[in-house]
């Protein structure tokens, strides 16, 4: 009893204690709390999961179709069509179908036309996490952005330090114009570089053969007053050159460089030409960086830099003010700017490429590796050929990795080279592979170009069908061979 008596009062001391205790923690783990609200533009959200509402069903539902297999052929997308369970299903690679992609096709045509930058999906889907964006309903519904402009400044920032980290174009003392893909600056420049339409002059826009083909197609397109297609710049390269000054004002030469369709890279040729050089592929994935560009106007778009070409959004660098500010007024008088939708998710994109750079998880050595490689594998089958050739392209020295780099082209430019396969294109289709036609790039028909820039599906599925046709032009070789004995 006695004993009990005295336990007592020490059993309320240590439950006291115990008490107080526990309500000093929650205290402190309170106040911790409070101050990450009151410090962080995030409030309680940056610190305590818990806080999280309103994303809650929207990050369910992306996370719902990422992770949706589709036998490794094929995606689910937020968009996509919904099904009879009431849920979007999967979008199956070419040649391959099924409700879980899981059937392949028989028979099927490889499609290796469009320069759609597929090849880098992997990579994103790797930094998932990373590269993810959300916002509410009500995020920016403004026509303007920070500081009343049409253009991210941050975004801005953050491209500049791109082309600097990665030292393939001097951007610091250009303007920049942003637009919905860089096909949508190609007449924008045309414009600012045109003289104004009160002057009765005519721009000459040209370009060296092979050359993308937008830059025609959008030329004649637009038929404006004060420019016009004026073809390839052979003649203009020859009526330009010695000490005539004829028509120099007046010349817009686009020159793409590394070239699409055939990777090399090139400079303008019409001397005293408005160049507009077309850097859509200057990027250590598909070329050696020799030194950064600096062209008075330089274009480059994002699609073929992170892949997004969903995304729609493509820059200009421009030296002169003037220039840029006519760039400016078309793009704003077409669309009053690129989509600020956009221009968020590019800035959560370049921010992890740059948080990368020349780490394990670099999108250029990601993209260098897969293209590297599938260059070499192309390469290796058609070198067994007589009758199909493809550009040469030599390694060389990259200031970006620091190295002579192997060749990793995003497009093959192949040649037909028997008499009678003037239609190259056409013997490719025979073939159950679809390309693109030298003609789109006012080449001869003797060419056809080959997209490497597409899943690697659709590149397995290409390689196969690349070496039944060298294989049935080897047996048929060894046939006419032993017949000829
Ligand atoms: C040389 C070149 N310039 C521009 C573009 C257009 O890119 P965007 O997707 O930004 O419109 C392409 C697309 O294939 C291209 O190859």
């Amino acid at each position: 009893m006695m004993e009990s008596a005295n336990r007592t009062p020490a059993k309320l001391g240590l439950l006291v204690l115990l008490y107080s205790s526990l309500l000093l923690n929650a205290l402190l783990v309170a106040r911790h709390f409070l101050l990450l609200e009151g410090s962080s533009p995030l409030g309680a959200a940056s610190g305590n999961d818990d806080a999280l509402s309103w994303t809650l069903q929207a990050a369910r539902e992306a996370e719902a179709v990422a992770a949706a297999g589709c036998s490794g052929h094929g995606r689910v997308f937020l968009d996509g069509i919904v099904g009879e369970d009431g849920r979007p299903g999967c979008e199956c690679n070419t040649c391959f179908e099924g409700p879980e992609c899981s059937v392949r096709t028989p028979d099927c045509t490889v499609d290796a036309d469009s320069g759609d930058p597929v090849f880098l999906e992997p990579y994103w889907m790797r930094h998932a996490a990373a590269s993810a964006v959300v916002y509410s309903g009500w995020h920016r519904m403004s026509y303007r952005t920070t500081n009343g402009v049409f253009q991210s400044v941050e975004l801005e920032r953050a491209i500049k330090q791109l082309h600097r980290a990665v030292g393939n174009a001097v951007a610091d003392d250009k303007h920049m114009v942003f637009a919905t893909g860089s096909v949508q600056l190609i007449n924008a420049l045309i414009y600012a570089l045109s003289p104004d339409s009160n002057a009765g002059a005519t721009a000459s826009v040209v370009a060296t053969t092979p050359y993308y083909p937008s830059y025609r197609t959008q030329t004649v397109l637009f038929d404006g007053r004060e420019y016009r297609w004026d073809g390839n710049t052979a003649i203009w390269a020859n009526a330009t050159s010695g000490n005539s000054s004829a028509g120099k004002d007046n010349i817009i030469e686009f020159v793409t460089s590394p070239n699409n369709p055939d990777a090399l890279l090139r400079k303008p040729v019409v001397r005293g030409a408005s160049a507009v050089v077309d850097h859509a592929y200057y990027w250590p994935h598909f070329t050696h960086i020799p030194a950064p560009a600096d062209e008075d106007v330089m274009l480059f778009t994002i699609s073929k830099v992170s892949g997004h070409a969903s995304s729609r959004f493509g820059w200009a660098l421009i030296r002169d003010e003037k220039v840029a500010k006519r760039a400016d007024t078309y793009i704003q008088q077409s669309t009053l700017g690129g989509s600020r939708d956009t221009q968020l998710r590019m800035l959560k994109i370049i921010k992890l490429m740059l948080a990368n750079l020349h780490g394990e998880e670099d999108i250029f050595r990601f993209g260098h590796d897969v293209m590297r490689a599938k260059w070499q594998k192309l390469n290796a089958v058609v070198s067994r050929s007589r009758r199909f050739s493809l550009q040469t392209i030599p390694p060389q020295y990259c200031t970006y990795f620091n190295k002579t780099r192997e060749p990793s082209p995003a497009y093959a430019w192949v040649k037909c080279e028997r008499e009678e396969d003037y239609d190259c294109s056409d013997v490719m289709l025979k073939a159950k592979i679809i390309t693109r036609s030298g003609v789109w790039n006012d080449a001869s028909s003797r060419y056809t170009r080959i997209s490497l820039l597409k899943s690697q599906d659709d590149f397995d599925l290409l390689l196969e069908r690349v070496t039944e046709l060298v294989d049935a032009e080897k047996n048929n070789a060894a046939a006419a061979g032993s017949n000829s004995m």
